[in-house]
This record gives structure tokens, sequence and C-alpha cells, in this order.
């Protein structure tokens, strides 16, 4: 987590660091901090808190060098406190360094420097940085970076400025995310696109092992001991307004009402006539028609959407499919072979856990297939073949469109090889291309009644506890219904396999236990119908999502979501955008900063 920025140019270096920051500031946001040349001396004003504190401690100054860093941080070793707070400097204030992952050998470098003599004043791990450099430093800068990052263990991303070469800001990457932005007459370094936008479209992606030195008109790139490489310039197809809230509230809204398009963009782009064109790429359609394995394995929101990609592949393309959160699979010797295919699934590209999942199938010998929102980032790079989600820079930290992006993505992918394996006819194929391309406008219709939604929403405000509940395909959405609730709104919510209630959680039904029924018209339809007359006949208050019309779940609910009918296989797609609003109208009502909930942060670099 934490995002760091680097800039070298002649623009106002306290504004452009301080917006860059803010548009990292989905990535941690519990204290933020900068560094700039001024005066030829090295400037640093941090504090805990907002990147909105940040800029009243900064207070409009204006700094005269050209080369300045930055850092939002998400602890991880030390408090929340303005002494943690990056970026973080040597014994004489000269060399400064933005942190991005943890230094594993922290403990022991910094008994080293302080038996050399260092003075620490933070608690963090990443104060040893500067000492190091400091320690190796003999006239050169670069130098003395190289010989510090060989004695560095763990994941970072640096960003490195110094009084002492005030021409020039270092980029180290080693695990968490680091990228140049190419400017005319200014440079950038940022973790990812999002503070580049504004400057510029072209950028280096930087790869593990690799060191870049920035000045004002010129990068380079070189690796850990010294060796130029060749790197190339690729182009942000994202666009400034992209990532702005534009008419919405919060950046949740605006990506809740982006589903439809994002939908429609993906189904235009990967639906061509008669064909899916998902595998084009020969060798991974070749890959996909010999494997009688799949597993996925994925964090948080994009794990439920695997979940649902396990009922897509098992019913449309017949393959047998597991479904394991990247955090366990990473660390259980999972059984992998030349019948499995390992699909990792991520909206940021970034989720340590995933990347190292995909790095142990790599290991192994083995291909992975990515399905991945941002392009080239960590993850999308690592794997042998990337499967776009096309959803547009996704800021609010709860995820929502990529979910939906990533689910039409599985499904398109069902779809496709269950044709090719011959257990998706023609017909069905073009009866399901149809019924795809009426989502955009049926998710709009579920948008249109989303005041009806904050009006429910805002009788449970007080509510200390939900359950939600849905069976086969709709049971993931249940899961990712009570986890948007939770992260934006605080309120425990647990998500559950509608016919495991009596096993255990029907304890808990009383009367003031509201209780989420996710029971669109599918095949399981009746089966859930007898688990909600259970929690009724216990007096549970019953919010349902169900299919228009449905005039037994109106008499059965007390409040109901309503939903147009669909197939039974894209009914996830529809039945969590009200779970979605409701979440984020609890969450509003209940004065919850919604984009940034506490605690957490949009790309979860480590574990
Ligand atoms: C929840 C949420 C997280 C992410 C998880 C994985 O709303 O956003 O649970 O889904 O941290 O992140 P990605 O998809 O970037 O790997």
């Amino acid at each position: 987590m934490c995002g760091i920025v680097g800039y070298i140019g002649s623009k106002d270096l306290g504004a452009v660091i301080l917006v860059g920051l803010e548009k990292l500031e989905y990535r941690g946001y519990d204290s933020a901090g900068i560094a700039v040349i001024h005066n030829g001396r090295l400037v640093v004003k941090k504090r805990s808190g907002r990147i909105g504190d940040l800029y009243k401690l900064v207070n409009g100054m204006a700094f005269n060098g050209k080369a300045g860093i930055g850092h939002t941080r998400w602890a991880t070793h030390g408090g929340v406190n303005d002494i943690n707070a990056h970026p973080h400097v040597d014994c004489k204030s000269q060399i400064a360094v933005s942190h991005n992952g943890i230094i594993e050998n922290f403990q022991e470098l910094k008994l080293e420097l302080e038996k050399s003599g260092h003075k620490f004043v933070s608690e963090t791990d990443s104060e040893v940085i500067p000492h190091l450099i400091e320690e190796y430093y003999e006239g050169s800068l670069f130098d003395a970076v190289l010989k510090a990052v060989k004695r560095l263990q763990g994941s970072f991303a640096l960003v490195i400025l110094s009084s002492m070469e005030p021409d020039r800001i270092i980029g180290v990457k080693m695990g968490s995310p680091l990228i140049i932005g190419v400017g005319k007459d200014e440079m950038l370094l940022s973790s990812d696109q999002m503070p580049l936008l504004s400057h510029t479209k072209d950028v280096v992606v930087l790869n593990d092992g690799e060191i870049c030195v920035l000045t004002q008109n010129s990068w380079s790139v070189y690796d850990f001991d010294g060796n130029p490489k060749q790197k190339y310039i690729t182009k942000i197809d994202w666009t400034v307004d992209m990532a702005e809230k534009g008419e919405f509230s919060h950046f949740m809204l605006k990506e809740i009402f982006e589903q439809p398009e994002v939908l429609r963009r993906n189904l235009e782009y990967y639906i061509r006539g008669n064909e899916v064109t998902l595998l084009k790429d020969f060798n991974l359609r070749r890959l996909l028609l010999n494997k009688d394995r799949i597993l996925i394995q994925a964090s948080g929101t994009s794990m439920h959407a695997g979940l649902v990609g396990k009922y897509l592949l098992e019913k449309l393309a017949r393959i047998q499919t597991d479904v394991d959160y990247s955090s366990e699979f990473r660390y259980r010797e999972p059984v992998l072979g030349q019948n499995t295919l390992v699909i990792a699934i991520s909206q940021s590209g970034e989720t340590a856990d995933t990347l190292a999942g995909v790095k142990l199938v790599k290991e192994n010998g083995f291909e992975v297939l990515s399905i991945v929102n941002v392009k080239d980032s960590s993850i999308a790079r690592e794997s042998d073949y990337v499967l776009y989600i096309n959803a547009g820079p996704e800021i609010g930290v709860a995820s929502t469109k990529a979910y939906t992006a990533q689910i039409l993505i599985l499904f398109l992918l069902s779809l496709e090889v269950g044709l090719l394996r011959g257990f998706v006819s023609e017909e069905d194929f073009s009866r399901m291309r149809d019924e795809l391309f009426e989502l955009p406008g049926k998710i709009n219709d579920v948008l249109c009644e989303s005041g009806y939604v904050k009006e429910v929403a805002t009788r449970f405000l007080d509510a200390k506890h939900f359950v939600f509940l849905g069976r086969g395909i709709n049971y993931p959405t249940a899961l990712e219904g009570a986890l948007k609730l939770k992260e934006v709104s605080y309120v425990h919510a647990t998500g559950y396999a509608a016919g495991e209630m009596k096993h255990g959680p029907l304890a808990l039904v009383d009367k003031d236990l509201p209780v989420v029924f996710v029971n669109p018209k599918t095949s399981v339809y009746e089966k859930s119908l007898n688990n909600i007359e259970e929690v009724r006949a216990r007096g549970g208050i019953i919010i349902s999502v169900a299919s228009s019309g449905d005039l037994k779940m109106e008499m059965l609910s007390d409040y109901v979501f309503k939903m147009p009918e669909v197939n039974e296989l894209l009914t996830p797609l529809v039945s969590i955008i009200p779970l979605q609003l409701f979440a984020y109208n609890v969450a509003v009502g209940r004065g919850c900063d919604v984009d940034r909930p506490r605690n957490l942060a949009k790309s979860v670099t480590v574990e």
C-alpha cells in the first residue's frame, strides 16, 4: 500500500506533488508528506492525517528547487504519527526517501547503522534506507543507492531525493510498483498512472530489480549492478476525466453508475458478430482447450468474482474449477499439474498475495492467465496471458465496477470455451449473446431505483448486524453484498449460503436482525423460498433482491429491491447492483468516509 511520487521540472513543486498525492490517496491515507529542494536544501513537511491536512501545513509555500518527492502512508511498522510519516531522512537531512513496501531485515540493518553512529527518530522500517544511503555515500548518489538496495530484503519501491545532487531523483523497484512519467521538460515517478495523467501519457514501467535516474530532460534505467537497461515508452490509455468524480458525490457512487457503460464497452470489444474474441491468442486457446481443471486464486471482491466464475466455467465449459483466496493458495503447496490452469484475478494487478500466487505457479513451471484491470501492472506483466476487464480507473476503495467487469470476462471466457468444446450450441450462444447486449439496459433499470434503495438504507442506519444469504450462482453475491456493507459502513455483516442457515447461523435470527436474501428467479429459487420462510418464522426482518413481478417474494419480504428477469447465469451481474447501492447509502447515512474507509487501502501491496 502507500503511494509514492516524485517530480523534477519547472512547475510549482509543492502543488504538483500535493496534487499527485491526492491522486494516490486511495492507496493509503493515514499520513502524508513531501520533501522538496528549496534554497539548495531539503525541506520536509509531513504529518499524520489526510492530504488535506498536509495542504494546510504546506500552506501554499513556494519552493524554488526543481525536484521533490511525496508519500501517502498506510501504516505497517510504527504507529500513525507525524514522525513515522514519510519521507524519511538521513542524519544530516540531505537524503530523503519515500518508500512503499516492507523492509524485512530492517531490525538488523538498524542495529548495524546505530553502531556506526546513525541516529533514528521513527519506529518505521523505512528509515533505515536514507541512513544506509548516507552510510554508502562517497560523492555519487546513484552508487550509494546501488550499494544500499543490495542490502535490503523485502518489497520496496523507492523515490529518493538529495540536496547534494538536486538535479535528479532516483527511483528503485523491487516488489512494489513504480512508473516513470516522461514529460516535456519534466519527469515524474509514481506508484501508478493516476498522478501522471495530467502531465503526460508517455510512461516507462519499471520491472523488479531496476533503478532509474531522472533529470528534468532525461530518464535512464539500470539493473542493480548499475548496467544500463533498454526500456521502452508505452502510452497510458486512461484520461484525466476518467479519474474525476464529475457530478457524483463519491467515486464509489460514480463507479456503481458506470457499470452499464463498462459492460457495454467490454461486450463491444470482445464480441464480434458470432464470435467471442477473448481467445484470439492461439496459444491461450490451445492452453484452455487442453485443461481439465481450473484453479482461480484472488483476494477479496476479486475472489468473489472468481466464485461466480466457478459456476460459469463448470456450467458452460464443463471444466472443474476450484477457487482459493490468494493468501491461502500461496502457502499451502497447491496441487498443480499439466492439466490445471491457474487464473489470477485482480483489479489493481498489484495485490501482494495474488502476485505471490502467480510467481509460485511460474516457479513450478506452469503458465498463468490473469484477469486484470490495470494495464502493465505487476500481475499482468508476470502472467503468460492477460485478459483486461477495461473498467477504467477504479478509485473508490470498495470495488464495484471491477467486480461486474470481472464476472463478465469470466462469463465470456466460459461461453467461448463452452462453444469450442461443444458444450454450448451455436443456438444457445446466439441467444446468450443477445441477452448479454440487453444487460446494460437492465442494470440501468436497477440503477433507476436507487432512490428506493436509499430510502430502505435510511431505515437501517442503526442496525448492528446483517446476514446476507444467497444460493447457487448468487451465493457469491451474498458474500460480496456483505463485504461491501462492512467495509464502507463498518457494520458487521456476514454472507452465507442460504441452505446452510439451519446448520448454525439460524440461531442468530431475532426480530432485530435484518436478513438480506438474494433470490432472483433461478433454478434454486424455490429452495431459497423455504429458507426465507425459516427466517420469517423466527421474526427476522427480510430485505430481498428479487425478480420484478415476483409476488411471492414481495409477500415474504419487508423490503424488496427489484431486478429485471435475466438468464440465471447473468443474475450475479444484476443482483449485486442494489446491494452496492445499499452499502453505499448505509455508509453515507452513518457519516462514513465512503471512498476511503478506515484501515483499508485500495492496493494491498503488503502481505
Ligand atoms: C473490496 C475490495 C478488496 C479487493 C482486494 C483485491 O471492495 O476492493 O477486497 O477486491 O483487495 O484487490 P485486487 O482486485 O486489486 O487484487
